[in-house]
């Protein structure tokens, strides 16, 4: 879009990252249509509240009536059984981008994830394009998630950026945050860098503050969105320990990635009736497989400490 958009929905708003968004899009568009399942308030005559499901395709193509843009961040932002990934999250987006084509939106930016590329060793520097590896099944629904992006954008012509959303958080609060932190300043001129970028078809970028140790490259959020973030979670150094375990090797998702990690759910959905197979509980499957199963970032291969 080379000019501002006049019109802006934002999905999930009522969520996290959903305010920092709203307050850094206030000013910017002429109007902000705040969607969430929960209801919202808008707070003057520049903001209409929808109080709809993203699971509700025609709800969501009325909501985008007259919109520019849409930033979708609804759905489920953390690991969780997989039927429920698969509803909120691949189905979710598809309803978001189907509704987006139906009402004639140019652009939609959506919550990507970091867990994309998780299972990726902590000493490898992972460019946008490199191929997926999810430390997960958040991390699978979010690799469908830019699927559904990039099959829009060269079917229909849609705009479509993926933000690699990073660990949004005020503050640093654990090791890892050093190399993934998203301060709520950069991740505002994210989202706008994103709406106004001029030329996008699909780009899929990581939206992480410029973090001395991050293991993801800025350089496609450069050129693309022409974003340079302004934030470095060195300045909170200090208060975690140098020698944390977590910078020896491992997987970039974090040292609770891996096998404990993916089974923690397992057996969820199995059922006939879409919950818990009856003679598995999800817990049980999920602590004796965990047992077995290989640690390293990718099975048959070391966890990372070899740099690249
Ligand atoms: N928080 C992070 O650090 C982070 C990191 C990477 C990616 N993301 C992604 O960014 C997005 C927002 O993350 P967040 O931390 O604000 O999540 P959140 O869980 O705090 O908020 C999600 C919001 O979406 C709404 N929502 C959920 N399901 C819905 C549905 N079916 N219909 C309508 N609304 C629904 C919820 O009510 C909530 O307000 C998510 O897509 C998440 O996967 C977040």
């Amino acid at each position: 879009m080379d000019d501002k958009p006049g019109r802006i929905v934002i999905t999930g708003v009522a969520g996290r990252i959903g305010p920092t968004v709203r307050a850094g899009l206030r000013g910017e568009a002429g109007h902000l249509v705040l969607l969430d399942r929960v209801p919202v308030e808008a707070q003057d005559a520049t903001e209409t509240a929808v109080e709809a499901d993203i699971a509700d395709l025609r709800a969501l193509a009325a909501a985008f009536e007259g919109a520019d843009a849409v930033v979708h961040l609804a759905g489920i932002a953390d690991e969780a059984p997989f039927g429920d990934l698969l509803d909120a999250n691949v189905r979710g987006t598809y309803n978001v981008l189907e509704a987006a084509r139906r009402a004639g939106v140019r652009r939609v930016v959506l919550a990507s994830s970091n867990h994309v590329t998780g299972a990726y060793p902590i000493h490898h520097h992972v460019f946008a394009d490199e191929p997926p590896r999810p430390d997960g099944l958040y991390g699978v629904s979010k690799v469908a998630v830019e699927a559904l992006g990039q099959m829009y954008a060269d079917t229909f012509g849609l705009e479509v950026v993926a933000l690699r959303i990073g660990s949004f958080e005020e503050e640093p609060g654990e090791t890892r945050h050093l190399a993934t932190w998203l301060s709520p300043r950069d991740c505002a001129g994210f989202v706008r860098a994103a709406l106004a970028a001029p030329g996008v078809t699909f780009t899929a970028v990581y939206a992480v503050s410029g973090n001395a140790r991050r293991f993801w490259d800025l350089t496609a959020a450069a050129n693309e969105l022409g974003y340079r973030p302004v934030d470095d979670a060195a300045a909170f150094a200090s208060r975690f320990p140098d020698d944390d375990p977590f910078w020896h090797g491992g997987p970039q998702g974090g040292p609770d990635s891996g096998a404990e990690k993916v089974l923690r759910f397992a057996g969820a959905g199995d059922g006939p009736d879409g919950g818990p197979a009856e003679d598995e509980p999800a817990g049980e499957a999920a602590g004796e497989q965990a047992a077995t199963a290989p640690q390293g970032d990718r099975p048959g291969e070391d966890s990372g400490a070899g740099a690249d």
